[in-house]
């Protein structure tokens, strides 16, 4: 192959059009962050983008209140059940916030259930004292350990059609970046660097695309759809830095 060839010794009009097309592939790069954030962010009913919005998504989750966890497995052992059946039956309900301090209620609000039955040993300063861990002083605290989540995956037909529109797009997008960045001086003057970011690149979005089926059925392919679209983020944008470069240098001296 003649060696002395590469993007930067292409014509003018030529390293216009692609370099075109590159900045395309930026602006999608930033389109496809930002949508991944707003997205996914409010998967799992928390705020924040965290892992567990990838778990919401494609494996769901079913996570019991840690109060109404503690409560039927008969904590703390000297509630009298009346008091017990009165705290589950507000978790159990769906009106968890407008009843907490229910007026109505009187001395059966949960608020007050709570203040006589649980907070000598978990108001804030007797947590800390007692090893009590979390605090059930005020509903700030009540409403972290209050809320049930179960959140289904996205239905099979939708994954379908996004594996379906991605798998395509993206397996077509990295022929695209691999062809341009080995069109590059960088790979062109043989190191070892462009190799290695198109193996991850490959396998990054085989372990990611494949990962989205198989989280549905076990909880550790979640970690891997964060890995394997790490690995191919990562390495196309770094694969997309070398054209940029290359064709904003322009020619190459006696090339
Ligand atoms: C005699 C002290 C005492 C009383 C009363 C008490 N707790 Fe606790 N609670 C603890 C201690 C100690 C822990 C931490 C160790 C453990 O998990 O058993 C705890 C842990 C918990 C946890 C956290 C479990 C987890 O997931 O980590 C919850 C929820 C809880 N209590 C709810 C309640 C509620 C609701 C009441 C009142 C109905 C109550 N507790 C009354 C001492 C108490």
């Amino acid at each position: 192959m003649d060696q002395s060839w590469s993007l930067r010794t292409l014509s003018l009009p030529v390293r216009i059009g692609l370099l075109g097309i590159v900045l395309v592939v930026w602006m999608g790069h930033a389109a496809s962050l930002l949508h991944m954030y707003w997205h996914y962010e409010n998967r799992d009913e928390r705020a924040g983008f965290t892992i567990d919005d990838v778990r919401a998504a494609y494996h769901g989750i079913d996570a019991p209140a840690a109060m109404k966890t503690a409560l039927e497995a008969n904590h703390p052992a000297g509630l009298a059940q009346p008091t017990r059946d009165a705290l589950l039956a507000w978790l159990k309900g769906d009106k968890l916030a407008e009843n907490y301090d229910n007026l109505d209620l009187g001395e059966n609000s949960p608020a007050e259930l709570i203040a006589n039955n649980c907070n000598s040993c978990h108001a804030r300063k007797a947590a800390k004292e007692k090893g009590a861990g979390i605090a059930l002083e005020a509903w700030e605290d009540v409403r972290k350990v209050a809320f049930s989540r179960q959140i289904n995956p996205v239905p099979i037909k939708v994954l379908a059609i996004s594996t379906h529109t991605h798998a395509l797009a993206l397996a077509a997008l990295s022929g695209v970046v691999i062809a341009l960045a080995m069109c590059s001086t960088f790979a062109r003057s043989g190191g070892r660097v462009v190799p290695l970011l198109i193996t991850c690149n490959g396998l990054g979005l085989a372990i990611d695309i494949a990962s989205w089926w198989l989280a549905r059925l076990e909880t550790p392919f979640v970690f891997t759809i964060v890995l394997g679209g790490a690995m191919y983020n990562l390495s196309l944008a770094l694969l997309t830095v070398l054209p940029t470069v290359d064709l904003l240098r322009g020619k190459a001296r006696g090339g």
